[in-house]
């Protein structure tokens, strides 16, 4: 049996891929602080399919502690055992680790580039485009992609999928209502084609609704599409491991067609594309230029 004095962390009480990101997280130098929180991240996984061990450790602690804390419970063995036991728990868990903001629009002068450039040059080649909305959260991005798209007359010939791990956040976003704030980057014209005012709260068109797959998707764990054209995938690997990012490069650079582009968000730069067969096309675009 393998003892890590300074943690009292046994690595037969670890499943073989928490020990693995444990010793990862070490060698790193980020320390995993206590076996309370191991094992949690260890039961998450084994429950939900999610691996906390990939998100970067400092915030995701913070943000479960101060629930841990609200809720009453000392330990994360307790607090594990409320959240199975108690659906609401469950949610506000699923809620604090996931972090749903979204915009429309969000950071405009980068969508338009996805309006003047990208979308204009798909919709040119005359074959159906994939485009993929990753991490979607509440629907804001994937709209966005639909309204420009609807605007070139680009439907049927653009197919848009959506997806998010966080089932409550694809919910709303199938419902398509936001209220006004959400809606303070879209430009005008947009605004009056392609939403409705339903009291004080704005519906997206059926037109966009039925134009999107919305889907569960954890961008850690499946196996992605292929042949896709545009990935736009945005404030969400900021809350990755720098090691579960690096994997996420790989997979995006590999369902993306030859050509296709990576749109990412305002902080989350690519350091060495080169190495995921990504060159910089423009700030926040990465088009895939070679197999990897
Ligand atoms: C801050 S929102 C970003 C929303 C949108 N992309 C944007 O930039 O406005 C982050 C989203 O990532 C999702 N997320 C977190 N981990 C994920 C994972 N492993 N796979 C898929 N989605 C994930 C969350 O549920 C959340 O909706």
């Amino acid at each position: 049996m393998f003892f890590c004095e300074e943690r009292n962390v046994y690595k037969q009480e670890l499943s073989p891929g928490t020990w693995n990101s444990y010793r990862i997280l070490r060698i790193k130098g980020i320390i995993m602080e206590d076996k309370d929180f191991l094992l949690f991240i260890q039961k998450v996984n084994q429950h939900l399919n999610i691996d906390l061990a990939q998100y970067k450790e400092a915030q995701m602690k913070r943000r479960l502690t101060t629930l841990r804390q609200r809720r009453g419970h000392d330990t994360f063995a307790s607090f594990f055992d409320a959240m199975i036991k108690d659906k609401e728990v469950l949610h506000e868990f699923l809620d604090r680790m996931t972090i749903n903001v979204s915009e429309f629009w969000r950071n405009p002068n980068r969508w338009e580039i996805v309006e003047k450039k990208i979308v204009p040059e798909l919709l040119r080649t005359g074959r159906k485009v994939k485009l993929w909305s990753a991490a979607c959260s509440t629907g804001e991005e994937p709209y966005t992609i639909a309204m420009i798209a609807a605007e070139q007359k680009g439907f049927p010939q653009v197919q848009i999928t959506a997806t998010d791990l966080d089932t409550g956040a694809l919910e709303k976003a199938k419902r398509g209502v936001y209220i006004d704030r959400s809606l303070k980057d879209v430009p005008p014209l947009y605004v009056n084609k392609y939403f409705s005012k339903q009291g004080e709260l704005f519906a997206v068109s059926d037109e966009l609704k039925k134009n999107i797959k919305f889907e569960k998707g954890n961008l850690l764990t499946d196996a992605f599409d292929t042949n896709i054209d545009l990935i736009v995938c945005r404030n969400v690997m900021i809350y990755f491991t720098e090691e579960a990012k690096h994997k996420l490069y790989f997979k995006f650079s590999r369902a993306l067609r030859t050509g296709g582009i990576l749109f990412v968000g305002s902080t989350e730069q690519i350091f060495s594309p080169g190495q995921y067969g990504l060159e910089p096309m423009d700030t926040f675009f990465y088009r895939k230029v070679a197999d990897v």
